[in-house]
């Protein structure tokens, strides 16, 4: 590859802002200095260094974020902060990007990569990764809608979707609130609430705890970020 494209993927800025530096004579490569941005590089196996200390070549980037309530699941909004806007400006890069949605006022687990393939293969209803949520409701959730949401619920809308296996955690039928776990494969739009719209109960509080394999680490704090360590990364996609 290039070595204005190796410096920028390795964060060193634009590839204006690495032709800059590059001027400066500060790069090397296998020991010798390199001034020219064209020059070709094997990123795995020439050294790149900057004033002397070597460069290591990552191509994706993968971190699990504790998403807090408030934030938006995109990469860039007028108004309100997003989810990219909680990495440092050490971790940022152009190119990470959210791995599915949570709404404004879902709290979890959240990926963020700039993997295009492994969001794939976690979204696509294809390939029927779990998703798995904790929740309070509004209402007592009963056996019947346990029932219901394992066949596959009829949304108000219309839409069909698939069978979700939900589990009640608690009830207090006096104050008429429900704590459940449900697990789905597929990602649709508000569909947790949703589907607890279309058995008359509502959501009060949503929280994304596991994908695929995939668990929350509970000791992130809410806004709180880390790399997936490489066992994790196993759990998502086993072929790495
Ligand atoms: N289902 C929802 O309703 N909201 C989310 O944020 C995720 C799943």
């Amino acid at each position: 590859m290039r070595l204005d494209k190796f410096l920028s993927e390795t964060g060193f800025g634009s590839r204006k802002e690495v032709k800059k530096l590059l001027k400066q004579g500060i790069i090397t490569v296998n020991n010798q200095v390199v001034k020219d941005a064209k020059s070709q590089v094997n990123e795995w196996e020439d050294q790149v260094a900057y004033d002397g200390e070597p460069l290591h070549y990552q191509k994706y980037f993968y971190y699990m974020l504790h998403k807090p309530q408030g934030v938006i699941s995109a990469t860039e909004d007028k108004y309100d902060e997003t989810v990219i806007d909680l990495l440092s400006d050490e971790d940022f890069r152009e190119d990470l990007f959210p791995v599915g949605r949570l709404d404004k006022d879902t709290e979890g687990l959240l990926i963020l990569t700039n993997d295009g393939q492994l969001s794939h293969r976690l979204l696509s209803p294809k390939k029927h990764v779990d998703k798995e949520y904790f929740a309070r409701i509004s209402g007592v959730v009963t056996e019947e809608d346990i029932k219901l949401f394992a066949q596959g619920l009829m949304l108000k809308s219309g839409e069909a979707v698939k069978p979700g296996k939900l589990v009640v955690d608690a009830v207090d039928e006096v104050k008429g609130e429900s704590e459940i776990r449900l697990v789905i494969q597929e990602g649709k739009f508000h569909q947790v609430k949703r589907m607890f719209e279309a058995v008359d109960k509502q959501v009060v509080y949503l929280k994304r705890l596991r994908m695929g394999e995939l668990y929350l680490d509970e000791a992130l704090e809410l806004g709180d970020y880390r790399p997936l360590t490489a066992t994790e990364l196993q759990l998502l996609e086993p072929s790495k």
